[in-house]
C-alpha cells in the first residue's frame, strides 16, 4: 500500500472553526498560525447550516474568504464535507431523521450528530451538499485533503427507528437470501424465535431478557455498514471531482461500533483522534492505538487528526497536560508512524458546550500563554523532520485484532460477563510496549507470513478460513500465542462443535473440556518449575493431546492441571494460555519467545523510555521519548553513526543523555 504524503512536511495544525468568530479574528488567526508553523487546518466540520442556510441555497462567500486568507499565510486546508450535523431546517422538514434509541425514545436537535443513517432523505441532501462543496473548491490550491464528516457514530452508533428496521430487513435478505437460512444461522429454534417472513424481523430493541446474540451481532454489522454507506456516498463524489486529493475521515481507534479494518480499505490515509487522560500518566493505550491505527493500512503512515494541547471539557475533572507532555506524546505518536500532529482545536470557543476545552490559542487570544508557546515551539521543531515523512516501521510480531470478534465476545450471557476485549489485548501489548518491541495488529485472516510471532488474545470468533490461516502460519515456522476463550464460535456466534477450540485443537495439541471463570477479587496460582505467578479471571480445564504443560494451576479443585501449554506443529509451535496470568508471567513468556526468534528492541533503554525505529528507503530514524521526570543515559551501538536531527549535532561516541520529559530524534548517518 503506497504512502500518501498530504504535504511534503509533517502536517501540523488543527480543527479551525472560523464561523464562530468575526472576520477580523480570521486575519489574526492566520498570522498566529503562520508564526506557529501551522501548515494544515481542518475547516468547515460543523458548517452545514452556514454553507447551506436553506435547503438548496449555498453560501460560499465567507468560506472563500477564510480559505484565501489561510492560503495567503501558507496554511493549506483539510476541507470538511460539513456533514457531521444536519441543520435545524433539515430536522424541521424531516423530524423522523432524528435517531431513536433502543427504548423507542427519539433524540432531539440541539447538540450534534442527530441523524439516523438510514433516513432516505439524508443521503440525498448529503450528496447535494458534498457535490456543491467539491465543485466549488476542486481547483483551489489550498485544498490538500478531504475531511469527510467527523468521528462517524461517536454519539449515535445505533438507531432503532422504523427506517432502520426496513433497511435491516433488506440487509439481512442480501446476506442470507432465504428466511430458512436466516433461521438456521440465528438458531431461532431456541426460545421459539422462528421467523416466517422478513417483515417479522426487527432491530434488537429492548426485549424482556437476553436478545438473540446472533441478531445482536448482525445489528452491529448492519449499523456499521449503514454508517459506512454514508461515507462511501461522499467518497464517490469527491473521487469523481477531485481524483488526486486524498480522502479521509477521522477514526477513534478503539471505537467498538465501527469496524475500522473495513473502513480503512476505503480511506486514502488513516487519521485518528486521541485523548488520553493526563491523570493516567504513561499512555500505553495511546501507543497501542497508534500501532492499531498504523496497521489498518498495512503500515502506511497516518495522521493524528485530533489531540488536545492541554485539557478537555468532557471528563469529570479535566486535568491539563503538564508542560512538555503535549510535545512528548506528539513525538511518541510520530515514533509509531504518524506523519502529522493536529489538534482540536485552533482557537478556544467563546460559546457552546466546548468553551472550556483546550485549544492551540486560548481565550486570552494572545501569544504569551504557555500553551501557545509550546504549540509554536513544537511547530518549529516538526518543520525540521521533513525527512521522516513516509518512513515505515518493521514489526516481526503481530497481535490479532478483529472488530467482529470484539462485538461477539462482549455480547451478554457468557461464562464470564466482565471480559473486556481491549483490556485483554492490552495486557499482552503492554509487555511488548515495555520492551520496545515493534508490533503490528492484523486480522486473523490477513497474510501473516512476515511475522515470526503472532499473539491471539481472546479470539473467541474464528470465521471461515481463519483457522486455515493460523495453521499455515504455525506450520511455516511461526509461534502462535493464544489465550483462553479462543476459537469458540463461528461468524454467527454459533459454537464450533467437537471440543473447544474445535478448529484449532490440532495446532494447539489440546482440548478444553470446561471453563472455570474466576470470581472478581479471587485468583489462582500458576506454577512453573519452582516459580509461582498469580492468575485471575479464567481457568480452562485442558486435556493434553500432544501439547506439554508449561505451567499448572496451583490451587483449588483443579490444582496440578495444565494451565499453559506448548505444542510443536509443522515447523512452528503454539503456546496456549488457558488463564489470565499476571504481567510478570506474560513478560517472561514473551521474552523467551522473542529470544527464540532473535527479535530485539532498537536499543536497550531504561524503563519508561520509548524507542521506535522508522525507515525510509535510504535512512533510518530512532525516535526516543523519555517519559521519566529524570535524565537517562543511553548506549548507542558502536558501529553506527547518528545525527541528532533536532540539534543538528553529530554524535561521536556511544553515550547519549536524554533529559527528563524530553525527546531525541536520531538519524543514522550513512556518511
Ligand atoms: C472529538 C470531536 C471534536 C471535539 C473533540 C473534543 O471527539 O471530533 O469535534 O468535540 O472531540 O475533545
Amino acid at each position: 500500500m503506497k504512502n500518501i504524503n498530504v504535504l511534503p512536511s509533517i502536517c501540523y495544525g488543527g480543527d479551525y472553526n472560523p464561523e464562530q468568530w468575526p472576520e477580523e479574528v480570521w486575519y489574526e488567526d492566520a498570522q498566529l498560525m503562520q508564526k506557529a508553523g501551522v501548515n494544515l487546518v481542518s475547516v468547515g466540520i460543523f458548517s452545514w447550516a452556514k454553507i447551506e442556510p436553506q435547503a438548496g441555497i449555498f453560501d460560499f462567500e465567507w468560506l472563500d474568504k477564510v480559505i484565501n486568507i489561510l492560503y495567503d499565510h501558507g496554511v493549506h486546508v483539510n476541507l470538511s464535507t460539513a456533514t457531521a450535523s444536519t441543520p435545524a431546517w433539515f430536522v424541521r422538514i424531516y423530524p423522523d431523521s432524528l435517531p431513536v434509541d433502543e427504548n423507542g425514545t427519539r433524540l432531539s436537535f440541539g447538540s450534534r450528530q442527530h441523524y439516523c443513517p438510514n433516513h432516505p432523505h439524508l443521503i440525498k441532501h448529503i450528496k447535494k451538499l458534498v457535490r456543491a462543496i467539491a465543485e466549488h473548491y476542486k481547483d483551489h490550491p489550498a485544498l490538500k485533503m478531504w475531511h469527510v464528516n467527523n468521528e462517524y457514530a461517536c454519539h449515535v452508533s445505533r438507531c432503532y427507528c422504523e427506517n432502520c428496521a426496513q433497511a435491516f430487513r433488506k440487509w439481512l435478505k442480501k446476506r442470507y437470501h432465504t428466511i430458512d437460512e436466516l433461521n438456521e444461522r440465528w438458531g431461532t429454534n431456541f426460545w421459539g424465535q422462528r421467523y416466517n417472513d422478513w417483515d417479522e424481523i426487527n432491530p434488537p430493541r429492548k426485549t424482556p431478557t437476553f436478545v438473540n446474540p446472533s441478531q445482536e451481532l448482525d445489528y452491529y454489522r448492519f449499523m456499521n455498514d449503514s454508517i459506512f454507506n454514508l461515507f462511501l456516498a461522499e467518497k464517490e463524489i469527491l473521487r469523481e471531482l477531485t481524483p488526486d486529493i486524498p480522502i479521509s475521515t477521522n477514526f477513534m481507534a478503539s471505537f467498538k461500533p465501527l469496524n475500522y479494518f473495513q473502513w480503512a480499505e476505503e480511506v486514502d490515509i488513516v487519521t485518528w483522534d486521541s485523548y488520553p487522560d493526563p491523570r493516567e500518566g504513561l499512555p500505553v493505550n495511546h501507543a497501542m492505538m497508534n500501532d492499531l491505527m498504523r496497521s489498518l493500512r498495512q503500515g502506511q503512515p497516518f495522521l493524528l487528526m485530533e489531540q488536545v494541547t492541554s485539557h478537555v471539557n468532557w471528563r469529570d475533572i479535566n486535568v491539563p497536560k503538564p508542560p512538555g507532555v503535549m510535545r512528548l506524546w506528539s513525538y511518541a505518536t510520530i515514533g509509531r508512524g504518524a506523519d502529522g500532529i493536529m489538534f482540536f482545536q485552533w482557537r478556544q470557543s467563546r460559546a457552546g458546550a466546548e468553551k472550556f476545552h483546550g485549544a492551540m490559542v486560548s481565550h486570552s487570544g494572545d501569544e504569551h500563554s504557555r500553551v501557545y508557546r509550546e504549540v509554536k515551539e513544537l511547530g518549529h521543531e516538526l518543520s525540521q523532520l521533513d525527512g521522516l515523512v513516509g518512513a515505515r516501521i518493521k514489526a516481526e510480531v503481530a497481535i490479532l485484532f478483529d472488530w467482529e470478534n470484539w462485538w461477539a465476545v462482549e455480547l451478554a450471557s457468557k461464562p464470564h460477563n466482565k471480559l473486556s476485549y481491549i483490556a485483554i489485548v492490552e495486557h499482552y501489548y503492554r509487555e511488548l510496549y515495555k520492551r520496545n518491541i515493534a508490533v503490528d495488529f492484523a486480522r486473523p485472516g490477513d497474510d501473516l507470513s512476515k511475522y515470526k510471532v503472532v499473539i491471539a488474545p481472546l479470539l473467541y470468533m474464528i470465521k471461515e478460513r481463519e483457522d486455515e490461516n493460523l495453521h499455515r502460519f504455525v506450520k511455516n515456522g511461526g509461534t502462535l500465542l493464544m489465550s483462553f476463550f479462543s476459537g469458540i464460535v463461528d461468524e454467527n456466534d454459533k459454537v464450533h462443535l467437537g471440543g473447544y477450540p474445535a478448529l484449532l485443537r490440532d495446532i494447539l495439541g489440546l482440548c478444553v473440556e470446561e471453563f472455570v471463570p474466576i470470581a472478581e477479587g479471587q485468583s489462582n496460582l500458576l506454577q512453573v518449575g519452582g516459580e509461582t505467578f498469580e492468575c485471575t479471571t479464567w481457568a480452562d480445564m485442558i486435556r493434553l493431546e500432544g501439547a506439554q504443560a508449561l505451567a499448572v494451576y496451583g490451587e483449588d479443585w483443579y490444582a496440578g492441571h495444565p494451565a499453559v501449554t506448548v505444542h510443536h506443529f509443522g515447523q512452528g509451535k503454539s503456546v496456549y494460555i488457558g488463564t489470565h496470568p499476571e504481567s510478570r508471567f506474560v513478560g517472561q513468556l514473551l521474552e523467551k519467545v522473542l529470544a527464540e526468534h532473535h527479535i530485539t528492541p532498537p536499543l536497550e533503554v531504561p524503563a519508561k523510555v520509548e524507542v521506535q525505529r522508522r525507515y525510509t528507503e535510504n535512512e533510518e530514524y530512532l525516535i526516543i521519548v523519555n517519559h521519566n521526570g529524570h535524565d537517562v543515559q543511553l548506549t548507542l551501538p558502536k558501529d553506527r553513526n547518528y545525527q541528532n536531527v533536532l540539534s543538528g549535532e553529530r554524535l561521536h561516541g556511544v553515550k547519549l543523555t536524554v533529559k527528563g520529559i524530553d525527546v531525541v530524534v536520531l538519524k543514522e548517518d550513512k556518511n
